[in-house]
């Protein structure tokens, strides 16, 4: 008797909320496409697999948010492997990634696109947002918080059940491509009051934690790529604990894998080892003359 047609009211939420459960049923059940990328996508093709040390089940998430074009969320502190991370998946899916580093001064038109002018008139460009969701790569925004909120507004669109990028210049809607997906950074640490994602943004997307693989992982890593020892690596990556220690007392930010490469780096190209640490661990982090010794001195019990 319910759901006799006749004795059905019309809702507006009902009927919309059908309709998300069924395009999700259909996103979750659609292939992506096999076909070889060929076209604009081409030069965003991830071509060598990237080097990259799966540190718990990130891989196995993400593959499956993938299958679910579920939009991601990469957190955790500077230099800790997001972005080499998003490289690998995209190898690995063999999708194009296209990157787009966010800023303060970037505007919609900058994700979107805009008019240019040119000898024959106006033409509409794409911005790397709308090249993404039109032929179906994954759009990684790199420190999203940098970017205004306005900006970020124009993502949500293609971030809930509808997967659309609408074009008010040119009066267009891209309906997104079934490969597409949006991947952002996020470092929680940073933000201020004013620069935070808001609820209504972050509520969209599935997240992942990074956070400083451990020792023995990390020395991988550093080993591999800095090219020194495994040795040498296992004793940039105490000092690199140490430093993490004083994170909050004295210091706002632990030494990254980043830095540990660094450091590595120069030694294999044979730089002191103390100098190497100085220049590439100790000096970038402090300008606390205290706090400089004190990690000098970290230095000192493993070189
Ligand atoms: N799990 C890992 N496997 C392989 N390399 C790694 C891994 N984690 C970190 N690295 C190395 O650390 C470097 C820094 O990582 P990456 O650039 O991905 O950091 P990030 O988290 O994106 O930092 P930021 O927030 O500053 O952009 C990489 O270039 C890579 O060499
Ligand atoms: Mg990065």
């Amino acid at each position: 008797m319910r759901n006799d047609p006749f004795f059905r009211t019309y809702s507006p939420r009902q009927e919309a909320m059908a309709r998300v459960a069924q395009s999700q049923q259909e996103a979750m059940t659609r292939p992506a496409s096999t076909a070889p990328v060929s076209g604009i996508l081409e030069q965003y093709m991830v071509r060598e697999e990237p080097y990259y040390r799966t540190v718990a089940d990130e891989v196995e998430l993400y593959e499956a948010a993938y299958s679910v074009r579920m939009p991601m969320m990469l957190k955790g502190p500077t230099g800790c492997g997001k972005t080499r991370f998003v490289e690998y998946m995209a190898w690995k899916l063999q999708k194009p990634l296209i990157t787009v580093a966010c800023n303060e001064d970037m505007t919609a038109s900058d994700l979107v696109g805009r008019f240019l002018l040119d000898s024959s008139g106006t033409r509409w460009q794409d911005g790397p947002l709308a090249v993404a969701a039109r032929h179906g790569a994954i759009c990684y925004l790199d420190e999203v918080v940098e970017a205004r909120q306005d900006t970020t507004v124009v993502i949500h669109p293609l971030t809930d059940a509808r997967r659309m990028l609408p074009l008010e210049k040119k009066g267009e809607i891209i309906e997104a491509h079934p490969d597409f997906q949006i991947v952002i950074s996020y470092n929680p640490g940073y933000q201020s009051l004013m620069k935070d994602l808001k609820q209504s943004t972050k509520q969209r997307f599935g997240a992942l934690d990074f956070n400083y693989p451990e020792h023995e992982v990390e020395a991988e890593i550093v080993a591999h790529e800095s090219g020194v020892s495994i040795d040498v690596a296992k004793n940039l990556v105490h000092i690199g604990e140490r430093a993490r220690n004083l994170k909050g007392h004295g210091l706002d930010e632990g030494l990254s894998t980043r830095m540990l490469i660094y450091a590595g780096s120069l030694i294999a190209k044979g730089v002191a080892p103390l100098a190497a640490c100085r220049v590439a661990l100790v000096r970038p982090i402090t300008d606390d003359p205290d706090m400089r010794d004190a990690l000098d001195s970290a230095v000192t019990t493993y070189f």
